[in-house]
């Protein structure tokens, strides 16, 4: 990798991100794995790819992952004033919904208080839970499923 100019790393900063200078550092570089494979970059492209039919809790890989959402999640809004998973997730609405209930690790405040609704740190549930399509992986792992979860 190059070394990134001055300004460019000023920018980064400024912007708390990738969004300055990552683009054209992938467009000149084009998609890479970690380990140097090649990807198509026509292959990742968004709108690509059908998100999978909704089914049953896909089974976890390791004890704390966040659990994958087995069901389409678009339109669904989350803002400031709505938090549509909470809709059918929260712990007065899942036995209505069918939703598995959010985790009770969800309440707790950063200093480890424990609050009656869903903690601000856990509000955008997409940070970390991730909605899944028909993809095929990028490229091949040879990852292995926690031993006590197998
Ligand atoms: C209309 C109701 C509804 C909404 C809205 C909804 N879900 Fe779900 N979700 C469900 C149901 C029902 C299941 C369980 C499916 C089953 O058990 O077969 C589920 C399952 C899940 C699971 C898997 C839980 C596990 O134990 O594996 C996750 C994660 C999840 N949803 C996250 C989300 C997120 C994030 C959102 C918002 C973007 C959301 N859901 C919005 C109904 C909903
Ligand atoms: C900071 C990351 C993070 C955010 C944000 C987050 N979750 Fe989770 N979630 C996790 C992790 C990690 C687990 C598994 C370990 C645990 O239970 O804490 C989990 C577990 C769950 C489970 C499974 C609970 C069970 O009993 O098996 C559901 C359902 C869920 N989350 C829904 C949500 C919803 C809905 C939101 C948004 C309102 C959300 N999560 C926000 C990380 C997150």
């Amino acid at each position: 990798m190059k070394k990134p100019a001055r300004q460019c790393v000023i920018a980064l900063i400024a912007a708390l991100g990738i969004g300055a200078c990552l683009p054209s550092a992938v467009l000149a570089e084009g998609v890479r794995s970690i380990r140097g494979n090649e990807v198509s970059a026509t292959e990742v492209a968004p709108g690509n790819f059908k998100p999978i039919p909704d089914r049953a809790p896909i089974p976890r890989d390791y004890v704390q992952q966040p659990p994958l959402i087995p069901h389409k999640i678009e339109g669904y809004e989350i803002s400031k004033n709505f938090n549509r998973c909470m809709d059918c997730h929260a712990w007065s609405r899942y036995q209505e919904t069918g939703a598995t209930k959010v985790s009770l690790t969800h309440f707790k405040d950063r200093d480890g208080g424990e609050l009656s609704n869903i903690s601000p740190r856990r509000y955008f549930c997409v940070q970390c839970h991730v909605p899944q399509t028909d993809a095929p992986p990028l490229v091949s792992n040879g990852f292995q499923r926690a031993d006590g979860l197998r």
